[in-house]
């Protein structure tokens, strides 16, 4: 029984005629349950357009996906609900928090669970224990707007572990934050990946969680080429 996710031959064209875009030429890449891969590459080589196929957000043009034992893509969505896909099985982490504003940050994470349809008490127990674990509990009845950014981060953080997808998709997830925090989000995602067999991939430019991974997709015009990390782990 294989798991993870596997992608093979993933094209992405953008637009048509004269001003199409070949942002995906063919991408291969695999990452295990419990793995945290890093994906690297200059501006405009792909990162973004992988994470967002993977995470069915656009349609990529041709190629193969697969997500557990599920056959999600062939040359066409394999899945009749792309919403139920992305709901329950992916968890982005965007660089961007994206909190709602109106929300307090208790409400911000249980409202994922709550989409799952889980129950009030439920959810928010859940949307709790993240906060404990990214070390904002104590922000909990706060509003977005008074956070600071790395607080605002690791909020956002929290919501996308609290349904424990299989999948984690962060794009720069630690950018704005400093280095001791940026190494905390590494190690709860390493946590997590190993506690709940979780799948996960970190687009990054940062040095400093560079050396973390133990396997690192580079990515190139729209290529990727695989390479061992430093593989040092945390600490
Ligand atoms: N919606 C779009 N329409 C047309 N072209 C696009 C679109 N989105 C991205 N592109 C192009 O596709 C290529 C890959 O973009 P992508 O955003 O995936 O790069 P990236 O590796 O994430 O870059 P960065 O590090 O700057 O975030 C670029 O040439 C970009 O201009
Ligand atoms: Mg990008």
């Amino acid at each position: 029984m294989s798991k993870g996710i596997r992608i093979e031959g993933l094209k992405k064209r953008y637009g048509t005629g004269d001003t199409a875009v070949d942002a995906l030429k063919g991408v291969d890449m695999q990452v295990e349950p419990g793995e945290v891969v890093g994906l690297i590459g200059p501006s405009g080589s792909g990162k973004s357009t992988l994470l967002k196929c993977l995470g069915a957000v656009i349609d990529p043009t041709a190629g193969r996906m697969v997500l557990g034992n599920e056959v999600i893509y062939d040359n066409g969505w394999k899945v009749r609900d792309l919403r139920a896909l992305r709901r329950d099985k992916i968890g982005f982490v965007f660089q961007a928090p994206y909190l709602i504003p109106f929300l307090d940050v208790t409400d911000n994470v249980a409202l994922i669970p709550m989409l799952a349809h889980a129950s009030n008490k439920e959810a928010r127990s859940k949307a709790l224990e993240l906060l404990a674990a990214l070390d904002v509990q104590h922000r909990a009845k706060a509003m977005p707007s008074q956070l600071s950014g790395g607080e605002q981060q690791r909020v956002a953080i929290a919501r996308g572990l609290v349904n424990r997808p299989p999948v984690i998709l962060a794009d720069e997830p630690t950018a704005p934050l400093d280095s001791e925090r940026a190494m905390g989000v590494i190690r709860i995602l390493n946590e997590m990946a190993r506690k709940f067999e979780t799948a996960i991939i970190v687009v990054t430019h940062d040095e400093k969680i560079i050396p973390t991974f133990k396997r690192i997709y580079h990515i190139r015009d729209g290529v990727t080429h695989e390479e061992a990390g430093e593989g040092k782990g945390i600490e």
